[in-house]
Parts: structure tokens; C-alpha cells; sequence
């Protein structure tokens, strides 16, 4: 009765809680399985940002409940995002429900769970759910801890901050996960040596605005904010070839973040920057501290630290209040930077946030088509960017099989995927790959033999 699946929604924050409450469950003698079929325990940590988030969850959810009303052992729980927001109203909906358990306390999970299993072996019936949903200091430093797997893991996410303070019109983010707090630098620093003594070669470091990181617990130095502090001090360990984070907010780019592209070669040419909007009006309804001119400004700063640096970002289509002007403002903008990827939404509204109640809610057929014509416009630019690669050598770090399991995978400086063939030894390496033909997410190579690698690629004088 101790076999658990953890189902995740969400962002990588969620994947990143998901994989620390299995650390801790395995630590504690529970099994972790793939398959939900197979497991006494079911977890889902669950997505509060958009509405079809949690209605996925809230189906989920339903089915398994059904589930345990055939087999009255069999455990739900639901974690995260959505049991922070809903806390025990989800009972209405979800009345068989064990465990609601908020984003502040996933570090009890086990506890939890070793309670009920006490109260079941005992025979003593569990009447009521438990609902954990308080805030608790020093939460940010709980999930620190790696699933120990099979085979070497390449890359790997590391939480460094949680919560924010910037209250966007649109987000639910602040009431899920409360306000901002850093994990101190040392840690994070440790737990990036640990990792890197464990074969990753790719550390993401994660919060909801890593921008901010910090900001409260450490003076700016020389110039550099504590985030760029702490970007130096990662890039310092041996191991770690690649450093990427996610999310930034645009405000925390100035110049000494820009600047460290061109001096910290393992930042890669690639920054998710998420825009939101194109619209000044609408960035400032959206209470998002930046204009158009600025956020280009940042982003001709990155070019200029990196030609070839490559941009993805977030994009909300339908805000309440926005015209067709403003919309083709978002669509201008997205030509002018050139993505190589973005994530584009359209505006859920979420209870208890500003916009919900905002005037000149856009209708869904109209949020609908926006959406269409902003995806179009950039999956021609992914197209168009990633057919400007074939031809050209890229430095790939090699992250292991692909899909299929019969070629390899990787991803480029750029944050490009990459497919080609190659012996598996090269899982965790650099490797130096000719790109021969690409869609719009995907790069396909072939391996160029070492010692005909990217130097002398890159200097034809020595060959
Ligand atoms: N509606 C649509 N998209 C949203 N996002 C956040 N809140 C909402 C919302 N209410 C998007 C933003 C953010 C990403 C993680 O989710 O683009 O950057």
C-alpha cells in the first residue's frame, strides 16, 4: 500500500515540487511509480493560472474519485497551485478527497501520508480530509531535495525563489504562492555542486520572478544585483556547462544582467522574456512596469551582448480592454523581436484578481481568433529561424535518447532541440552537430567527428 504517482500540471515550479515530494516519499520508504493504474496513492499538484488548468485537475480528480469509492484504501491528495487557492472549497466539488495540501507545505506531505496509512492499518476511520493550506517561514528552503534515478540525469531544475510581489492585473500567481522569498545563496550554490557531482550538466534555476532574487537578503555588489551574483557564482562550478532560469520579470534587466551574457558563457544565447503585450495601454492595465520602447530596448541589449541570442516569451491575447489596435501592437512586436518560440494564452479570468472585474471583457470568439493569428504569425518566425541553422555547427549538449529511443536529443546554446544519431556514451557531453534540415521546433543533424568539432569549424584558418 505504499506505491505513489504524482501527476503534475503546471509550469516547471510544479515539476520541480512534484520531484522533491517524491524525493522525500522515497526517502521515507514509499515507491514512486509511472503508471496511476498501479498506485495505492494518487497526487495530483495541480495549476491554478488558467481556468482550464484546474478544470483538467478537477476531472482528474472526479475519475479518481470514483475510483476510491471501489477501493476505500486508495488515497487522492491534491497538491499545489489549486489547493492553495480553493483550499477546502474543493470538497464541494471533490467530497472524497484525503489530502488538500497548499504550496507552503509540501514538505508534510509525507507525514500526512504516513498518518493516514497509521489510521488505516489500525482500522480507524478517517472522517475528515486534511487541509493544509498556512503559510509557514523558511517554506522556500523545502525543496531542495533530487530523485536519485536510474541513469545519469543531464539537466535539472533547481528552485531558487518562490512567490511574488508584483501583483500583474491578470495573476493568481501571488495568492498561490504567497509573497516573495529567496533561498539563501549558498544553498542554491551547494545544491548546484551536488548536481553537478551527479553528472548534470544544465542547471534551470526556477521562481516566480528570479529576477527579483534576493533582492531583500543581499546588497547589490559592483553593480550586480543578487541575481546576477548568483549567476556568477553557479557559473564558477565545474560541471555545469549550461545555466538557464526562468521566469525573469523585464524590470530586472538592466544593464549588469545584459552584460553578463557577454561574460558568462554558460548563460547561453537564449532568454525567455516573457512580454505579456505589445500595447502600452495595455501593459499598464496589466500593471506591467515597462512600455513597448522599453522592453525593445532590452532586447536590442541582448543582441548586442549576443548576436545570435534567441528570445521566447509569454504572451496573453483577449485582456480585458484590448482592441484590435493593441492587438496588433502585440503582433508588430512579436515580428520586431523575432521569437523563437512563445507561449501565447488567452485571458482566463481568475476570481479574485484585478482584471476579473475589469470593464470590456473581450469575448471568446474574439480571444479565439487573436489567438490564431498570433500563433500563425509565430510559428512562420520559428519556422524561418530554425531553417537559418541548417548548414550551420551547433555546440548540442547531449541530453539522451530521443522519443523514439533510437537517435539522440539535445538542445543547442540557443535552447533549440535537437535530433541526430549518435552512440548513447555521449549523454552528458558537448557535441558538436551539423544541422541538415529543421521544423519549427525541432533541429536534425549529424554528428561531426571530434577533432573536426566546433574550433576548427569556427576557424578555418587551422585546418
Ligand atoms: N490568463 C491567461 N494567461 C495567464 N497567464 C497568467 N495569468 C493568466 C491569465 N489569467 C500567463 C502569463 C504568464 C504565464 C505563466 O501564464 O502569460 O506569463
Amino acid at each position: 500500500m505504499n506505491r505513489v504517482h504524482i501527476k503534475t500540471y503546471g509550469c516547471q515550479m510544479n515539476e520541480r515540487d512534484s520531484e522533491a515530494v517524491a524525493a522525500m516519499l522515497r526517502a521515507r520508504g514509499y515507491r514512486i511509480v509511472p503508471s496511476e493504474d498501479d498506485c495505492d496513492i494518487l497526487l495530483l499538484n495541480t495549476c491554478s493560472v488558467r481556468d482550464a488548468a484546474e478544470q483538467k485537475a478537477i476531472g482528474k480528480a472526479g475519475y479518481a474519485a470514483a475510483r476510491k469509492r471501489r477501493e476505500p484504501d486508495f488515497v487522492l491528495g491534491i497538491l499545489g497551485c489549486m489547493a492553495q487557492n480553493r483550499g477546502a472549497d474543493l470538497l464541494e466539488r471533490l467530497p472524497d478527497v484525503d489530502l488538500i495540501v497548499g504550496t507552503q507545505k509540501f514538505h508534510r506531505v509525507p507525514d500526512y501520508l504516513d498518518n493516514l496509512r497509521a489510521a488505516r492499518e489500525a482500522g480507524i476511520p478517517i472522517a475528515e480530509a486534511i487541509v493544509e493550506t498556512g503559510s509557514e517561514e523558511g517554506s522556500q528552503n523545502t525543496i531542495r531535495d533530487h530523485m536519485e534515478g536510474p541513469g545519469r540525469r543531464v539537466c535539472a531544475f533547481v528552485s531558487i525563489q518562490q512567490g511574488c510581489d508584483m501583483n500583474c492585473t491578470f495573476c493568481i500567481v501571488p495568492r498561490t504562492r504567497g509573497d516573495e522569498r529567496s533561498r539563501p545563496m549558498e544553498d542554491i550554490v551547494r545544491e548546484c555542486e551536488e548536481l553537478a557531482g551527479r553528472g548534470v550538466r544544465e542547471v534551470t534555476l526556477l521562481g516566480q520572478i528570479v529576477t527579483s532574487y534576493g533582492r531583500r537578503d543581499h546588497p547589490r555588489e559592483a553593480g550586480a544585483s543578487p541575481f546576477v551574483q548568483l549567476l556568477e557564482r553557479v557559473h564558477e562550478i565545474p560541471g555545469i556547462e549550461r545555466i538557464r532560469f526562468t521566469s525573469p520579470h523585464p524590470r530586472g534587466f538592466r544593464r549588469d544582467l545584459t552584460e553578463a551574457f557577454s561574460r558568462l558563457p554558460k548563460l547561453g544565447e537564449h532568454v525567455h522574456l516573457p512580454v505579456q503585450s505589445g500595447s502600452d495601454s495595455i501593459l499598464r492595465a496589466m500593471n506591467r512596469p515597462y512600455s513597448r520602447e522599453r522592453y525593445l530596448e532590452i532586447v536590442r541589449m541582448l543582441k548586442a551582448a549576443q548576436p545570435a541570442m534567441a528570445f521566447s516569451t509569454d504572451i496573453i491575447v483577449g485582456f480585458p480592454g484590448e482592441t484590435d489596435e493593441d492587438f496588433e501592437r502585440t503582433r508588430t512586436l512579436c515580428e520586431e523581436v523575432d521569437y523563437d518560440m512563445a507561449y501565447v494564452f488567452k485571458y482566463s479570468v481568475r476570481t479574485g484578481t484585478p482584471a476579473a472585474t475589469m470593464p470590456g471583457q473581450v469575448p471568446e470568439a474574439v480571444r479565439e481568433r487573436r489567438n490564431q493569428a498570433l500563433l500563425e504569425v509565430l510559428r512562420a518566425g520559428s519556422l524561418r529561424r530554425s531553417t537559418s541553422l541548417v548548414g550551420a555547427v551547433q555546440e548540442v549538449l547531449v541530453e539522451g535518447p530521443d522519443k523514439t529511443g533510437m537517435r539522440l536529443s539535445g538542445r543547442t546554446r540557443a535552447n533549440r532541440a535537437v535530433v541526430f544519431e549518435g552512440p548513447g556514451r555521449l549523454a552528458g557531453s558537448l557535441a558538436a552537430v551539423a544541422i541538415t534540415d529543421a521544423s519549427v521546433s525541432t533541429l536534425y543533424g549529424s554528428l561531426v567527428p571530434a577533432g573536426a568539432g566546433l574550433q576548427s569549424a569556427a576557424c578555418p584558418a587551422s585546418l
